[in-house]
């Protein structure tokens, strides 16, 4: 039997691939399982109650195949859930993403930020927790917020299906809102956005600015491991399936190879041709 830590993941749906990359890049000798639950997407617009529910029944499952720590690798489950799911397991270590608000005391870190803003999912913009998180970290409200309810299933149809021309319509109409701010950094409040950082950079004309580096980094300090060799094992669950996965890496390989693919909105490329760019 292999004596990898087994790390824990979930989210909504693919957004967590945006962690997921990173802590495979990063963290050494672990196994992972994913679940991704479609089943139940998107969780932006749900209840705090019903995601509570969702991320214990997912955690339960995680735990059963022997997770000894879990990444809540979604902005809006962070929000809503991680509170409670601490107090139900204790023992088992959490870690949360939230948007990375502290760019202007790291300016140093983001180069040329000049103005910046975040963007997260309905249920995120509204929690108690991400009010607090401005209140402690930009009490002079220096950094806009702007919710967007469909981004993450925009993304989600992307990644699925291709940049088609009704796609790239939908996705610069929910961006409109930003488009005069001037901002020369927008911080991305939901694990979704991640993966179409390029087309997000190239239709606002700013950098953006994602948590998966942090949340890596946060895994390998409670995990205390160091080492060269890098995630031994992966598998994914989505819940409109219910079967593991053994293939999941050339699922997620597949799909990050096309989320690095797509870039400017202008650029010619489909699901399938995304497979011969590495
Ligand atoms: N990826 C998730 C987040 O970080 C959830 C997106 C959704 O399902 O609405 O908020």
């Amino acid at each position: 039997m292999s004596s990898n830590k087994r790390i824990g993941i979930f989210d909504s749906g693919i957004g967590g691939f945006s962690i997921l990359s990173e802590i495979m890049r990063k963290v050494p000798s672990v196994e992972i399982d994913y679940i991704s639950d479609d089943a139940f997407a998107p969780y932006g617009e749900k209840t705090d109650s019903e995601i509570i529910q969702r991320s214990e029944l997912i955690t339960e499952v995680l735990l059963s195949r022997g997770a000894s720590l879990m990444v809540v690798a979604c902005n809006s489950a962070t929000a809503a859930a991680i509170a409670s799911l601490r107090l139900k397991y204790p023992k088992i270590p959490f870690v949360g993403v939230e948007p990375y608000i502290n760019v202007l005391n790291h300016s140093n870190q983001f180069p040329g930020i000049r103005k910046a803003a975040v963007i997260t999912t309905e249920i995120t913009g509204n929690s108690v927790k991400f009010k607090i998180l401005r209140q402690r970290i930009d009490p002079a409200g220096r950094i806009r917020h702007v919710s967007m309810p469909n981004l993450a299933s925009i993304v989600e149809d992307i990644l699925e299906s291709g940049l088609s021309q009704e796609l790239k319509k939908k996705l610069v109409c929910e961006l409109k809102p930003l488009k005069d701010l001037e901002l020369s950094h927008l911080i991305l409040g939901c694990t979704h956005y991640p993966l179409i950082a390029g087309l997000i950079e190239a239709e606002l004309n700013l950098s953006t600015v994602s948590p998966g580096p942090f949340v890596a980094n946060r895994v390998i300090d409670i995990l205390s491991i160091s080492g060269e060799k890098r995630c031994a094992s992966f598998s994914y669950l989505s819940t409109s399936s219910m079967n593991w996965e053994k293939k999941g890496a050339d699922y997620l390989n597949s799909l990050l190879r096309y989320s690095r693919a797509i870039g400017p909105l202008d650029k010619k490329t489909n699901r399938s041709q995304s497979n011969t760019i590495d």
